[in-house]
C-alpha cells in the first residue's frame, strides 16, 4: 500500500497540512525535509535548514551529555522521547515535546531520522504557574494561621507592658527597660500585620472606581517618598473602566512597588505609571479571559534577575541587606491584589528594569 504513488502523495499532504512539526534528517541528522508546521514554530523556512543538523535550533539549556544521550538512543535505532528547550530563529526559547524515531532499511542500518514535535511552552508556563499560585497558597494558609496568633499574643504584651510602665518610677532603669520592650513588641506587631496583608487577613472595604483615580490622590505622596532624583511619569488611559478595589490598599500595593523600584535604582532613576485596559486576547498566561484594568509600574534599574523572579512574592524573601528589607513589600502586594480579585505579574523589560503588572477584571456593563 505504501508503494501506491497516490498513497504516497497524501501522505507527503497529510505532513504539509499536520499541526504537529515533523522534519526528516539522514543518518548524520542533516536535513532533508521540514513541514511548514516546523517553519512556522521556528521561524526558518525550508531552505534555510536544508543540509543542516537541528543544531541551528540549540538554545544552550542543555549539557553535552544530554545530546550524546539522544544521539546514542537514536543511532542505536531506538526512539528517543523527551522535552527539548530550543531557540527560535528570533532568538525566543520555547518547549518542544518531541519523538525522533529511526528509519531503518531492509538490513536493519539506520538510514534515516524523523521527528515528531509539539510546542509545549504555553503548558509548561500553566503549569509553573500553577505550581507557583499552590505555593503561594500554602504559605498563606502558613502566614495567616501564624499571624493571626501572634498578633494576638503581642496584643497582651503591648496591652499588659503599657499598664506595668505606667506603675513604674519615670526615669528609672524599670522605666527604660519597659519602653524598650514596648518599642520591641511595636515592631513586631508592625511585622506581623504586613504577614496579615499577606494572608488576606485585613479588612476590605472595595469601592467601584476607575484605577486613575487612587493614582491621582497618590502623585503628591509618592513624589515625597521617592525624593528628587527619582522620577515618575503617568500614562494613564482616561476612559478606563471601573473595578472593585479598596483605594487604601492599592495605593499601600503602589507604593511597595516604588519603594522598591526606587532601591533598585539607587535613588536615582525613572519610574513609568501606566494603565490600560487588557483583554480578552494577549492575556498572560494562567489569567482567565476576560476584561481587565491593567496597572503597570516599570523602572530603570537592572531588572529582576531570572533565578530569584519565582520566589520574589515570598514573604520575607529579600536580597537586601538585613536592616534594610524585610521581604514583605511584595508579599503585601501579592496579598492586596489577591484579596481585591485580581493578578501580580513581574518580569523584566526587553530593555532591562523591572516591571510589575496589575490586573483587576473589569466591571463592564453590557
Ligand atoms: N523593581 C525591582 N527591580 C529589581 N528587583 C526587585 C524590584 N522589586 C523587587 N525586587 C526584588 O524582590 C525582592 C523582594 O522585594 P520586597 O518583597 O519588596 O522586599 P524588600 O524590598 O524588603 O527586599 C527585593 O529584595 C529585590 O531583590
Ligand atoms: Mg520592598
Amino acid at each position: 500500500m505504501e508503494r501506491d504513488p497516490a498513497i504516497a502523495a497524501i501522505v507527503m499532504e497529510a505532513l504539509r497540512q499536520s499541526c504537529e512539526v515533523f522534519y526528516l534528517t539522514d543518518a548524520d541528522g542533516a536535513i532533508l525535509y521540514v513541514n511548514p508546521a516546523f517553519e512556522r514554530l521556528t521561524g526558518y523556512s525550508g531552505g534555510e535548514v536544508l543540509g543542516k543538523t537541528a543544531r541551528v535550533l540549540k538554545s544552550g539549556s542543555h549539557s553535552p551529555e544530554f545530546y550524546r544521550e539522544m544521539w546514542a538512543t537514536i543511532k542505536a535505532g531506538r526512539i528517543w522521547r523527551g522535552r527539548l528547550v530550543n531557540r527560535r530563529k528570533d532568538g525566543t526559547v520555547y518547549v518542544d515535546e518531541q519523538r525522533i524515531c529511526p528509519i531503518k532499511d531492509e538490513t536493519g542500518a539506520v538510514r534515516y531520522f524523523f521527528s515528531i514535535r509539539h510546542d509545549i511552552t504555553r503548558e509548561m508556563q500553566l503549569e509553573d504557574q500553577l505550581n507557583q499560585s499552590q505555593k503561594m497558597e500554602s504559605l498563606g494558609l502558613l502566614a495567616g494561621q501564624i499571624s493571626h496568633d501572634f498578633n494576638n499574643l503581642l496584643t497582651i504584651i503591648i496591652g499588659s507592658m503599657d499598664l506595668v510602665s505606667e506603675e513604674l518610677p519615670p526615669g528609672g532603669v524599670g522605666a527604660k527597660l519597659a519602653s524598650e520592650i514596648l518599642r520591641s513588641s511595636r515592631e513586631s506587631a508592625n511585622l506581623i500585620k504586613q504577614l496579615m496583608v499577606f494572608a488576606r487577613r485585613q479588612e476590605s472595604r472595595p469601592v467601584e472606581i476607575p484605577l486613575n483615580e487612587p493614582l491621582k490622590e497618590l502623585k503628591v505622596l509618592l513624589d515625597s517618598l521617592l525624593g528628587h532624583n527619582v522620577s515618575v511619569a503617568y500614562s494613564l488611559a482616561e476612559d478606563i473602566s471601573k473595578t472593585r478595589i479598596e483605594p487604601e490598599q492599592f495605593k499601600q500595593a503602589v507604593m511597595n512597588l516604588a519603594t522598591n523600584a526606587r532601591d533598585a535604582m539607587n535613588g536615582n532613576g525613572a519610574i513609568m505609571i501606566r494603565t490600560f485596559e487588557a483583554g480578552p486576547e494577549g492575556l498572560p498566561a494562567g489569567v482567565p479571559p476576560g476584561r481587565y484594568c491593567a496597572f503597570e509600574l516599570s523602572d530603570t534599574g537592572p531588572g529582576i534577575p531570572p533565578e530569584i523572579l519565582p520566589r520574589i512574592f515570598e514573604p520575607f524573601f529579600t536580597t537586601k541587606p538585613k536592616g534594610k528589607g524585610t521581604g514583605l513589600g511584595l508579599s503585601s502586594v501579592y496579598g492586596i491584589v489577591s484579596q481585591n480579585g485580581g493578578r501580580v505579574i513581574a518580569a523584566n523589560r526587553d530593555g532591562g528594569g523591572a516591571v510589575f503588572t496589575i490586573l483587576f477584571p473589569a466591571i463592564t456593563r453590557a
